[in-house]
């Protein structure tokens, strides 16, 4: 069990960039939303959270689908491997929403598994296959070759 202590709050601040901007503008939309758990007029209104729930799942799948999108088309070798990570996030997050139907839903501890989740992905899943992704394209568009030529 998760508290709210200060660790979520160094666990949440730990945002990282990949430096590739297509994805870096999808986590950066995901960490927004995953931030409006915590709005007080948002826990106050199970409507309002359940509203929240539903744009969090579908960012979730946009991202990951597009993610494994870009992999499939890069050929990266490690796609099996960083899918079944995305399948084990989406099963953990099915696990929360089934806590809305029980009322057992906790809302910080859904933020805390979001943020620290997406973070440590990011970090050490997500930087494998961009850093493949930047070598297959720094094949055929090099900064050096200078094209078309600066005006
Ligand atoms: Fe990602
Ligand atoms: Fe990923």
């Amino acid at each position: 069990m998760h508290t709210l202590s200060g660790g979520q709050a160094s666990a949440s601040n730990q945002r990282p960039q990949l430096e590739l901007p297509e994805m870096d503008e999808q986590h950066r939309y995901l960490y927004q939303v995953f931030d409006y758990l915590l709005m007080p007029s948002v826990k106050a209104d199970t409507r309002a959270t359940k509203r929240v729930l539903d744009e969090i799942e579908r960012a979730v799948l946009f991202h990951f689908a597009s993610e494994q999108d870009l992999m499939r088309r890069y050929a990266f070798p490690g796609f099996a491997v960083h899918q079944s990570d995305h399948e084990a996030a989406e099963s953990r997050i099915v696990d929360f929403l089934d806590d809305v139907e029980t009322g057992r839903f906790d809302a910080g501890a859904l933020h805390y598994f979001l943020t620290t989740w997406l973070a440590e992905h990011s970090l050490i899943s997500d930087s494998e296959y961009v850093a493949w992704i930047k070598q297959r394209r720094a094949e055929v568009v090099n900064p050096s070759m200078q094209w078309p030529p600066s005006r």
